[in-house]
């Protein structure tokens, strides 16, 4: 299928991003969020991090404002036209709210249209049996989207050759590189990054190192971008913890148990960047 024209449901970090990326590499992009207040919100971030992109001589100004026009204000699934070719859904991370969207998707859309979620950690099969199974996909992108290369393709258990294929070769016309998944709790990607992360907490916890060494470590020593304590800042703890949970419950598995500390930082609502503070205080 050639797909030509999106819906990218939520206008958080991942859903802004997305629908940058998009729109900037020429999709029409039904960007739809619960009000014109959140709307107005996701477009001016798109807007700055596409001046970012100016200023770095990455695109011109003519390029950002085409881009910006290609972006269809959208206020209530309602107003998405039947016949998109692709929903990307990019709500938070609450897997009832997921079901409930999909099967309202399901009665309205068009039986072509494939269906992907952006979770991060909840089971794309389970996602996909209250829909359209064959038509179902993960497309899990990287924060910051407009940077990162990758897109997590997972596949559902029924989730066709064909819709696989139609993803893998979108990825690529979004200058992304996707990398073929199988559904299982954490993917790959949060398998093996968040239970570093988790580590990273548990060294803090028992006073191995202080949080500035931990993440020095981790960047002088092994050339990440940032240490895992400031990476959870960025991420969000609270997303931490709920993606160690679903590992921890899917494998059933001790060595995934999340760490005290990250629990109780989430508990005082120490989130990270999102609310001025986690392992670091932001202003
Ligand atoms: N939009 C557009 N461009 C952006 C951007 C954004 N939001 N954020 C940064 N950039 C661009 C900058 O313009 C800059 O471009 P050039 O390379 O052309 O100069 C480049 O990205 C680097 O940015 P900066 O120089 O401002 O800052 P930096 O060098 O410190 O890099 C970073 C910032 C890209 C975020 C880097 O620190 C990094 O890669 N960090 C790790 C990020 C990571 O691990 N992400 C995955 C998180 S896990 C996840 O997303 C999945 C999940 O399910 C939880």
């Amino acid at each position: 299928m050639d797909i030509k024209k999106v819906a990218v449901i939520g206008g958080g970090t991942m859903g802004n991003g997305i629908a940058h990326v998009f729109a900037l590499h020429g999709f029409d992009v039904y960007l739809t969020e619960t009000s014109e207040a959140l709307l107005d919100k996701a477009i001016n971030t798109i807007t700055s991090n596409l001046d970012r992109q100016v200023k770095k001589q990455n695109i011109t100004e003519d390029q950002k404002n085409e881009t910006l026009k290609r972006i269809i204000r959208t206020v209530g699934i309602e107003k998405i036209p039947v016949d998109v070719q692709l929903i990307i859904e990019a709500i938070y991370e609450n897997k009832e709210a997921k079901l409930a969207l999909f099967k309202k998707l399901e009665d309205r859309m068009n039986v072509n249209c494939i269906f992907a979620s952006n979770t991060s950690s909840i089971s794309i099969t389970e996602l996909s049996a209250v829909c359209r199974p064959d038509k179902f996909i993960g497309m899990h992108f990287m924060n910051p989207v407009p940077v990162m290369k990758l897109v997590e393709v997972i596949r559902a258990y029924s989730t066709s050759d064909e819709t696989y294929n139609t993803i893998k070769e979108l990825s690529y016309k979004l200058d992304k590189e996707p990398v073929e998944v199988f559904d299982y709790p954490g993917f790959i990607s949060n398998r093996i990054l968040m239970p570093m992360i988790n580590e990273a907490v548990f060294a803090l916890m028992e006073g191995v190192a202080s949080k500035e060494a931990i993440d020095s470590v981790m960047k002088l020593g092994m050339a990440h971008p940032m240490g895992p304590l400031t990476l959870a800042d960025f991420i969000g703890l609270d997303v931490c913890l709920a993606i160690m949970n679903v590992i921890f419950e899917g494998y059933n598995d001790s060595k995934y148990r999340p760490c005290p500390l990250l629990k109780k930082m989430v508990a005082a609502n120490k989130l990270g960047r999102k609310t001025g503070e986690g392992f670091y205080k932001y202003s």
